[in-house]
């Protein structure tokens, strides 16, 4: 049992493979934090609490001894007005316009298998893969009810938790900020990483030591977004990729968020998560109820290895229903940068040709065959197929593709609209826009209000009827510009502050209705990139286009950033044209590759610019991604050498199946040395009494693994390597 209730002391300890989480009904009936952390069997570890007096913090008028300050004591959810004068969990405007909401410990439940949530993404188990407990808090006076939610998935070391707030109450109240999750952490000193960037620069690696200042990070673009992304650790100052203590937290979410780490003033941490409360508010009427987003935490003592490790289980198993979790994702040609708006059905057909010839399964047409979409400056929204720009209507164009032994697949951005098309123009008022002045534009183009019901209806309509003409196989997703302008025409004045939450709910509902009714479809996301890179995409989506910079260099440092969540199933990463659109870089093409077999591969170039040579070196590569596609999607994940280490002059990664049978390394050199001290690289993950064949040589895993690999030197432009090896029966 994961889930063990000592009634008496009204104690809760949930128990993963090797993790212990423990909570109590404390003084005055509030839930109270003990413990997160390495396994500790049959403990009551409440001694830990803080029984100490209170020093100007406000405590509970019955207090003897000035003890109990909610501001003093690790909370499970700490709400505005109670006491606790940290970042809280809940804040609430009563209809009397008071600010305070004290939860007290009603009851709790345990149930087999995992909650689920009415409206929003989360993560699924099979019965006996997870079990919930769900504990009850309520506040007498207001009539506020809220259901912790707990999600302990023992063998994969992960604690799911959302939070459902109802209003038993006789008026109305209005939520100003509910968070999915907050860990207070007794002791300890920590460091934070978290993973912020830009267009074209997705995910970037930061450690800053945790402080006494509140460190807030999220999104307010409307999108998760690049500029910071929802996944952040929390480390000890000796943690590294094998050792130490670390937290990894994560939000089942796509819109804004927001998370805080901070230092309490008697060495205590704080961590939380959940929706962005920039301009949220969320009226509950009496009867009514809300629910917050997941989150999801996971812990290692054994390293930020374990922890990616743990993350990419479950993400890989239980998020995405799509039956592309399970079988075998084509190796597809992307036209984009190979033409971007200029083609017509010849020189796709001419793509497509070759890129058969390089063993590709899938064609992928990008932006630009619908509508007058010529540039990027009109017709979003205008989803009716240019059969001129083709030649031919769609259904024969896919017939082409399909006799020539490939699928097809398509580009969309259902949720926006240029003001030069037909649906603005019929449509005005579908547009997010504030009354009576002119919307923020980005990319020429406005966001349609998806908390609208008639337009989720018109795109679902306007999708199906194409999907419905033609044997489409896969679609592209994207969603290429931040939100702004959050007035929706649709909604009363006082509920605009649901708006941003609202349209990530539409979202959900449209991407929901598409996936169920083409079950078959495999869908990529994509936003500008890496934007979205979340797991409520990654719940109908199995794989999201991880940027739109293409340079193998660069995108070593994009695609070591997502890999501590996200598994490489997830990153869509393509071989692109050399040099890089992009960046200008030279490189070599097996580099390329290389770089790109760390994720969902494709090409994103003009294959038929490929020389003789060229298209046979991309065969190859095919092939080999084929062979090796099932250890990247379902192997353990490591990192050797990070390209955020100034001292590296090279970057290398390993993935090792789960029995250890079978490897692949992958090594990139950034930096190439004359007369370079050689490298010995030590692998990890292997069986140290196995012997594995690397090259011609016979070598022991512990040989390989505490020695290392000798790596031969390396000339030229940003070389690389790829061993693939397996253990000798
Ligand atoms: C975005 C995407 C690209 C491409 C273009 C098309 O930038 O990230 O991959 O699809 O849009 O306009």
């Amino acid at each position: 049992m994961s889930i063990s209730v000592d009634k008496n002391k009204k104690l809760f300890t949930l128990q993963t493979k090797n993790t212990t989480y423990q909570m109590k009904v404390g003084r005055f009936d509030h839930l109270y934090h003990i413990y997160y952390g390495k396994k500790i069997e049959h403990q009551d570890l409440s001694y830990l609490l803080y029984n100490g007096p209170s020093h100007y913090v406000p405590y509970p008028h019955e207090s003897k001894g000035r003890v109990g300050s909610l501001t003093l004591m690790s909370q499970e959810y700490p709400t505005v007005g109670s006491g606790d004068l940290g970042s809280v969990a809940l804040d609430i405007k009563n209809h009397d316009g008071t600010r305070v909401v004290d939860l007290k410990y009603k009851n709790y439940e345990v149930i087999d298998g995992k909650y689920d949530l009415e409206n929003l993404p989360s993560f699924f188990a099979k019965e006996d893969e997870a079990q919930t407990l769900k504990i009850t808090l309520v506040d007498d006076v207001s009539g506020v009810e809220v259901e912790l939610f707990y999600g302990v998935y023992a063998k994969y070391d992960v604690i799911t938790r959302a939070a459902r707030l109802s209003n038993l109450g006789d008026s109305s109240l209005s939520i100003q900020k509910i968070q999915s999750l907050v860990l207070d952490l007794i002791s300890g000193q920590y460091d934070l990483v978290h993973f912020h960037g830009r267009w074209g620069s997705e995910r970037n690696f930061e450690r800053i030591p945790l402080s006494h200042n509140v460190t807030t990070f999220g999104s307010n673009y409307g999108v998760s977004s690049a500029k910071e992304n929802p996944g952040f650790i929390l480390l000890g100052k000796d943690t590294n990729e094998m050792h130490g203590d670390c937290y990894g937290f994560n939000l089942v979410y796509s819109g804004n968020f927001r998370a805080t780490a901070e230092q309490g003033t008697l060495g205590q941490s704080r961590i939380t998560l959940g929706l962005g409360d920039n301009q949220f508010t969320w009226k509950v009427e009496p009867g009514a109820m809300f629910e917050s987003p997941e989150a999801i935490m996971s812990f290692s003592n054994d390293g930020l290895t374990q922890l990616s490790h743990n993350f990419h289980d479950i993400i890989r198993n239980n998020l995405c229903h799509s039956k592309y979790q399970k079988v075998a994702r084509p190796v597809l040609v992307n036209n984009w940068e190979a033409t971007y708006f200029d083609f017509n059905g010849k020189k796709l057909l001419q793509i497509a040709r070759a890129a058969k010839n390089i063993g590709a399964d899938l064609f992928v047409l990008d932006d630009g065959w619908f509508g007058n979409r010529f540039d990027d400056n009109r017709s979003l929204g205008d989803w009716f197929v240019n059969e001129k720009k083709l030649g031919c209507s769609l259904k024969d164009l896919v017939q082409k593709i399909n006799n020539m032994g490939m699928e097809f697949g398509l580009w969309f951005e259902p949720e926006m609209v240029n003001e030069d098309s037909e649906l603005y123009r019929h449509h005005p008022e579908w547009a997010l826009n504030f009354p009576k002045r002119k919307a923020l534009l980005d990319r020429n183009q406005l966001v349609l209000d998806l908390s609208q019901a008639r337009v989720r209806q018109y795109l679902f309509d306007r999708i199906v009827d194409i999907l419905d003409s033609a044997n489409v196989s896969y679609i592209k997703w994207d969603m290429n510009r931040p939100i702004t302008d959050w007035y929706s025409k649709n909604l009363s004045q006082s509920r605009q502050g649901e708006l941003q939450h609202r349209y990530v709910l539409g979202l959900y509902k449209l991407l929901g209705r598409l996936t169920r009714r083409y079950p078959d479809v495999l869908f990529e996301g994509c936003s500008a990139g890496g934007a979205r890179f979340d797991l409520g995409m990654l719940s109908y989506e199995p794989q999201i286009w991880t940027s739109d910079n293409t340079d193998p260099i660069n995108r070593l440092g994009i695609q070591y950033g997502t890999s501590f969540f996200y598994p490489l199933s997830t990153m869509g990463s393509h071989v692109s044209a050399s040099p890089n659109l992009q960046n200008g870089r030279v490189t070599p093409l097996s580099t390329r590759a290389a770089v790109a077999m760390a994720g969902t591969f494709g090409y994103e170039l003009d294959v038929t610019e490929l020389s003789d040579k060229e298209q046979q070196q991309a065969k190859e590569y095919t092939q080999f991604y084929k062979k090796i596609q099932k250890l990247t999607f379902s192997g353990d994940y490591y990192r050797l050498f990070s390209p955020f280490d100034n001292h590296n002059d090279l970057v290398a990664w390993q993935i090792v199946s789960k029995d250890k049978t079978k490897c692949l390394l992958s090594v990139v050199v950034t930096n190439v040395v004359a007369n370079a001290p050689f490298v010995y690289l030590q692998l990890r993950g292997l069986d140290e009494d196995a012997n594995y064949r690397v090259n011609d040589k016979v070598y022991s895993g512990a040989a390989l693994m505490n020695a290392g690999l000798k790596l031969g030197r390396f000339k030229g432009n940003y070389p690389s390597e790829q061993l693939y090896f397996e253990k000798i029966e």
